[in-house]
């Protein structure tokens, strides 16, 4: 089988996508990354992406354009490599759906909470306020509805009495590190099929997010 064409989308550090490189690497993701593409030319992914010999390219946003037209030109650039799935990883943006349309069920996040709680942002903050026993990641394929695409993989962790937020971040970030190339893997083998209206592992519909194991 050919390995899976990656393109990687970010904004920030590029953690994420940096073990997924290292996955690729050590082979156990039948992957390769064609190309990480980032919105900010001041991601620290960028250098990071530059040292592992990754292909970068940088769409910025240009002043006065609309999100429609910027998703398009982001659009173009992933086309351009025919990538098999794109993979955000810390990307800051809100998708047009148009964008999300154009790549369905070739298009995954990885989120820092057990969705569908804790959308959206400060999720280490909230998972504390709300007392939650438990916290992790979930990697999903992404819908129109913000965070709200179906999970297909999770990563739990219990939260500790003396956890902050930061503690959190860390603590998930070491998770998010195991469970999007596991993830990834599942499609790469072809157990996990995101192509249909619902996921199916195995043959099975997906109705539950599968729970990772990991070293927290
Ligand atoms: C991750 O925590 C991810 O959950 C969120 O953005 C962060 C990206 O971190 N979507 P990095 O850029 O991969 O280090």
């Amino acid at each position: 089988m050919n390995r899976l064409r990656l393109v990687i989308v970010i904004s920030g550090a590029g953690s994420n996508m940096q073990a997924i490189a290292e996955a690729c690497r050590a082979g156990q993701l039948d992957a390769e990354i064609v190309l990480v593409v980032t919105n900010r030319l001041d991601a620290g992914g960028l250098q990071r992406a530059a040292e592992l010999g990754l292909p970068t390219r940088v769409v910025a946003s240009i002043t006065g354009e609309s999100r429609e037209q910027f998703d398009q030109r982001l659009c173009d650039t992933l086309n351009s490599v025919a990538p098999d799935l794109v993979v955000l990883a810390g990307y800051m943006r809100i998708l047009s759906a148009q964008f999300v349309a154009a790549f369905a069920g070739r298009l995954l996040n990885i989120h820092p909470s057990l969705l569908p709680r804790h959308k959206g942002l400060h999720t280490h903050q909230r998972a504390l306020e709300a007392g939650d026993a438990e916290h992790g990641a979930t990697v999903h394929l992404v819908t129109a509805e913000l965070d709200g695409g179906p999970p297909l993989l999770q990563g739990r962790l219990a939260v500790r009495a003396d956890d902050t937020a930061e503690s959190l971040a860390q603590r998930v970030q070491r998770i998010e590190h195991q469970i999007y190339p596991a993830a990834l893997q599942l499609i790469a083998s072809g157990r996990l099929r995101t192509m249909g209206h619902y996921p199916e592992l195995d043959g099975q519909p997906l109705v539950e997010p599968l729970k990772a194991e990991f070293e927290d």
